[in-house]
């Protein structure tokens, strides 16, 4: 296994669209459990393929305070939602920057697990705000990218900023 180096906004690379995966390949699963080893060490709750510069609809997840409740998402559809919410948000591509995003309270998502097999998954709570979160990540957008373009500007200004200070 191995730890991914992950995208860091504003990369141009995170606004790529991710195609489906065609099969499950043994090359996909090392990329998962790479993926999850990534996500668990940075420390996070969600991760998309998109995020480590693999443009192929994958995600991981894993919401559980155990942290051992791994769940992947391959070629992931929401079939319904309903309901609205605003959480507070943060991505492992935007490090110290949180804000609020209004999404679906619940969905229903369809997916293909690790092994290939189709499943429905009714989310709702932070798993159904994650779900969503990760696959906008698959069609090239970033959380920050609902506020409004003064709070982007902010939010450049302030990455720049930390980016600065580390150098
Ligand atoms: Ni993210």
């Amino acid at each position: 296994m191995a730890i991914l180096k992950i995208l860091q906004y504003p990369d141009e690379r995170l606004h790529t669209v991710a195609v489906p995966v065609v099969q499950v390949t043994d090359k996909i699963r090392s990329l998962i459990q790479n993926m999850a080893e990534t996500m668990y060490a940075a420390p996070g709750i969600g991760l998309a393929a998109t995020q480590v510069d693999v443009h192929q609809r994958i995600i991981v997840i894993d919401t559980s305070e155990t942290h051992d409740q791994l769940l992947v998402l391959i070629n992931p559809e929401i079939i319904a939602s309903h309901g609205v919410s605003d959480y507070e948000e943060g991505c492992l591509s935007v490090p110290g920057i949180y804000g609020k995003v209004k999404r679906a309270e619940a969905v229903t998502v369809k997916a293909l697990n690790a092994e290939g097999e189709s499943f429905v998954l009714d989310a709702n709570g932070l798993l159904a705000i994650c779900i969503q979160h990760e696959m906008d990540h698959l069609v090239g957008k970033v959380f920050v990218e609902y506020w409004s373009q003064l709070k982007q500007m902010r939010t450049l200004a302030k990455l720049k900023k930390k980016q600065r200070s580390i150098m």
